[in-house]
This record gives structure tokens, C-alpha cells and sequence, in this order.
């Protein structure tokens, strides 16, 4: 640190703001690191090296570490602590100084507390920060949103600190307002999508083939080499290594099947609702991961309610070869689904949203980072304007339409052997609705006007329209 102070102060030294903090002092800027609990600013003092780095257990004094105006980053868990920090801080802090919440916020949230700031003339960034706990130690993907005045002080921190891909460096400044946490909680949604995917594609390995472990380790780690290629992907490869210290089993063997979640994928359904933008394989997502927690009702229902048997009969490498691509052109189909709430939460919130930038930066650092970004970022490159990536000539035309064969028979296989593939099957589905030019949505209009006269409009004259339907007899 100057003589005028260190040049960013970090709230929350849990691991990952206690990793932010080393992750910023390994870059050459001065941070001082700032918690409610001793232990945790012990921590930190214990793994700092350097004049960089400094720990204070009294919030006075860290905040008069700080050069002015100041810039101060919370890391802490969603919700109330982020409200209690605030309330805690805001005495202490003069017009000019800079709040960020490195948090995973609901947007709303965000919106609200950038506005009690800004009455008091302090600008807050909202900043969604992926990558977990390595990411935060070496490079995360950090997705900032708020005034872009307040972002330029804070950028060479942020440039240096993130991942970097071929030289680019996984952050930009995203738009206005709660931005950067709206575009973090879509990345969860995507995050809570692939992962159902996955999931998916291991059910059908594990009951429909019979695999072993060490069959589907190999299976993953071989998909990584492919189109496939990502860091969900390969994360799944080496847990079917782990082994359990406490039986000498698979680990995977002995984690029980519910879910948990911290609301983010839900979120991001809600708004998907919220803006008509459909987004089923993460509103199923979701849903499988509410379904997994219900484990004493599927106990009692998998004795009584009799299905098929979930052997697979037919060809084992074809069937893995279909799946391999089923998978693949299901991860397009759910980018293609969070791409376009994006573009539409953009004209609604006026974010004015680069979905070529957000591919850029969720190439390196975050958890959905995969080899498929590199061509949706393409995609938006030669079309900034695209309506819907399964439009594009290579995921849609080409990858998509030349998998749909494969996912067809993944969602046919899934439906035969009662393997529940809700992710597959509402990709398939997405992909066919989009692609009817006629749907029977004027069955549903009609049946709207019948029993509520709710009218509708004609194929062949402007207007709405109403008909006295038939008398219901019953
Ligand atoms: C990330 C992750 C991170 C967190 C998830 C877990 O981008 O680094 O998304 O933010 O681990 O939010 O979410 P659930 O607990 O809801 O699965």
C-alpha cells in the first residue's frame, strides 16, 4: 500500500472473498480484507504474504485504510447479510465511494440498494462472480453491471483478476443498473440446465446400460475431447474417480440423490415466466432437482407404481453415440434458451446487452465455461442481432439438425425404459416448437373464446374476434 491507502477493501473473508483478496494481491494492488469474525481476518493474515494484504477485525479501521474515494467489495452470502453490510458500512462512507456486491443478488435486490446508494451519491456495482472457489483464488468470470463511470475505477483490478482466454481477460462491462447480477443469474440457469443434462445422460448410462463407475469415468473424460469439451464435463469425469475415504467405495455411490439449490435457477425461471420467454430444460431442471428432494414419496411410489424395465436393448455403442450427440445438441438448445431471455431482458430493462461479449466472457473462469461458446460467440459476431441461436448456420442448421436424430432416439429410448429425461425431452421439444411455423395454439385460443369469451385474432383479417360457440350440453 501508498501512503493514500490501500486501493480496494474486500467484506466477507470467507474462502472465496479471502481468495478474491489473494487473487488481487498477487496482481500488484493493494486490498484490505475486513470481517465480523477474527478468525476468518486470522485467516487471511496467515496466508498473506507481503505489504499488499492487510486484515482488520474493526470496520473503522478498515475503512480508514482505504484511499479515498473509496471502492469496497462485498463478498458475502445473498439476501439479509448483504442489507446488514450495507447498514453496517453506509456511516462510514462519504459521497463518491464505491459499494460492489461480488454476490450472487437477485437483480431486484440490486436495483433497490443501487437506488438507496445513489441518493446518498455512492455508486454500487452489481458483479456476478463465477468460477467458485478456484475461480475466485486464480480467475474467475466476473460479470459487472451499474454505472460504467463507476466501473472504469475498479476495471485494471478486475481485467487483471479474471480468467483470461487467448489473451482476453473474462470480464466487461455489461450494461447499466443490475445488469451484471441479472446476466449471472441466467449463466446459474444455464449452469442448473447442463448439470440436469449431465445428470440425465448418467441415468441412462448407469440403469439403461448397466455402466460401472469407472465405465462412465472413462466415457466422460473421452466426451471432454470433444465438442462436448467443458468444465461441467469434466468435472463429472473425475468424480467418478473419487474415492470414499470412510467405505473405499465410489463417492458418487454414497452422496444420497436430492438436490440442493440456493434459489438462482429458480430465479431465473421465474423470470423467464415473467417475460414469456420460454426456457423449459431449465424450468425442468429446477423441478427434477425439487422431485429429487420428495425421496421418501419416490421410495414408496417405485414399489408400488410399475413401469417398464429400464434395460437397454439395442446397440450399446450406438446408443452412447446418440447420446454423445443428444447431449451436445441439448447444451445448444439450452444456451439458445438463455441467450434469448437475455436478448429480451435487455430491450425490457434496457441493459442493452453485447450476447457476444457474454459469451466471451463465460469462455473462461465460470462454471458453464465450454468449448461451445467459442461458436456462440461467433454466431453473434457475424449476427449481433440474432433472434435465437438455433438460428445460426452452425449450432442450429448444421450441429442441431444434424444431432436431432440422435436426441430423437435418447428421448425414444428414455420414454421406452422409464427413465426420466425431462432435460432431453424439452430440449427435442423446444427445438420442434420453434421450428413449426403452425402450432395448435389456435385450438387453445379458440377454447380461450369459447368459455371466456376471450376472443381471438384471424389468419386472414386484422382484429379481434368473437363467436357465439355451440351451447355445452352437460
Ligand atoms: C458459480 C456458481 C456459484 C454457486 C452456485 C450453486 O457460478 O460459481 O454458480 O455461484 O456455486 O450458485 O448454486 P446452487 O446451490 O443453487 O446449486
Amino acid at each position: 500500500m501508498d501512503e493514500n491507502g490501500f486501493e480496494i477493501g474486500m467484506i466477507g473473508l470467507g474462502v472465496m472473498g479471502r481468495n478474491l483478496v489473494l487473487n488481487i494481491a498477487d496482481h500488484g494492488f493493494s486490498v484490505v480484507g475486513y470481517d465480523k469474525d477474527p478468525s476468518r481476518v486470522k485467516a487471511l493474515q496467515n496466508e498473506a504474504t507481503g505489504e499488499k494484504i492487510r486484515g482488520e477485525e474493526k470496520i473503522d479501521e478498515f475503512i480508514g485504510r482505504l484511499r479515498k474515494p473509496r471502492a469496497v467489495m462485498m463478498l458475502v452470502p445473498a439476501g439479509a447479510p448483504v442489507d446488514s453490510v450495507i447498514r453496517d458500512i453506509l456511516p462510514y462512507l462519504e459521497p463518491g465511494d464505491l459499494l460492489i456486491d461480488g454476490g450472487n443478488s437477485f437483480y431486484k435486490d440490486t436495483v433497490l440498494r443501487a437506488k438507496t446508494l445513489a441518493e446518498k451519491n455512492i455508486d454500487y456495482l452489481g458483479v456476478g462472480i463465477s468460477g467458485g472457489e478456484r475461480g475466485a483464488r486464480y480467475g474467475p468470470s466476473m460479470m459487472p453491471g451499474g454505472r460504467r463511470e463507476a466501473y472504469e475505477r475498479v476495471r485494471p483490478i478486475f481485467e487483471k483478476v479474471a480468467a483470461h482466454v487467448n489473451g482476453d481477460p473474462c470480464v466487461t462491462y455489461l450494461g447499466p443498473g443490475a445488469a451484471g447480477h441479472y446476466v449471472k443469474m441466467v449463466h446459474n440457469g444455464l449452469e442448473y440446465g447442463l448439470m440436469q443434462l449431465i445428470a440425465e445422460s448418467y441415468d441412462l448410462m448407469k440403469r439403461g446400460l448397466g455402466m460401472s463407475d469407472e465405465e462412465m469415468q472413462s466415457i466422460y473424460s473421452t466426451w471432454n475431447q470433444t465438442e462436448l469439451n467443458s468444465f461441467l464435463i469434466e468435472i463429472t469425469a473425475n468424480i467418478f474417480n473419487a474415492i470414499d475415504e470412510r467405505t473405499g467405495k465410489r463417492l458418487i455411490d454414497e452422496i444420497l440423490d436430492e438436490a440442493k439449490q440456493k434459489g438462482t435457477g429458480k430465479w431465473t425461471s421465474q423470470e423467464a415466466l415473467d417475460l414469456q420467454v420460454p426456457a423449459p430444460t431449465i424450468d425442468v431442471a429446477v423441478g427434477m432437482r425439487d422431485l429429487s428432494v420428495f425421496k421418501k414419496i419416490r421410495e414408496e411410489a417405485s414399489r408400488s407404481l410399475q413401469g417398464p424395465s429400464p434395460v437397454y436393448q439395442g446397440d450399446r455403442q450406438e446408443f452412447l453415440e446418440h447420446l454423445k450427440n443428444a447431449l451436445y445438441a441439448s447444451m445448444i438448445i439450452v444456451f439458445a434458451q438463455g441467450m434469448a431471455l437475455l436478448r429480451t431482458a435487455s430491450n425490457a430493462y434496457g441493459y442493452n446487452l453485447d450476447l457476444r461479449a457474454i459469451a466471451s466472457i463465460w469462455r473462461g473462469g465460470c462454471i458453464i465455461r465450454a468449448g461451445v461458446l467459442e461458436h456462440i460467440r461467433e454466431a453473434y459476431r457475424s449476427k449481433p442481432e440474432l433472434a435465437n441461436l438455433l438460428l445460426d448456420s452452425k449450432l442450429g442448421h448444421q450441429d442441431v439438425v444434424r444431432s436431432q436424430g440422435d436426441l430423437r432416439a435418447i428421448v425414444i429410448a428414455a420414454a421406452e425404459m422409464g427413465i426420466p429425461a425431462p432435460g432431453f425431452m424439452t430440449s427435442l421439444a423446444y427445438f420442434d416448437g420453434l421450428r413449426s411455423a403452425i402450432l395448435p395454439a389456435n385450438l387453445i385460443q379458440a377454447q380461450r373464446d369459447y368459455f371466456g369469451a376471450h376472443t381471438y385474432e384471424r389468419v386472414d383479417e386484422k382484429g379481434v374476434f368473437h363467436t357465439e360457440w355451440a351451447p355445452v350440453k352437460g
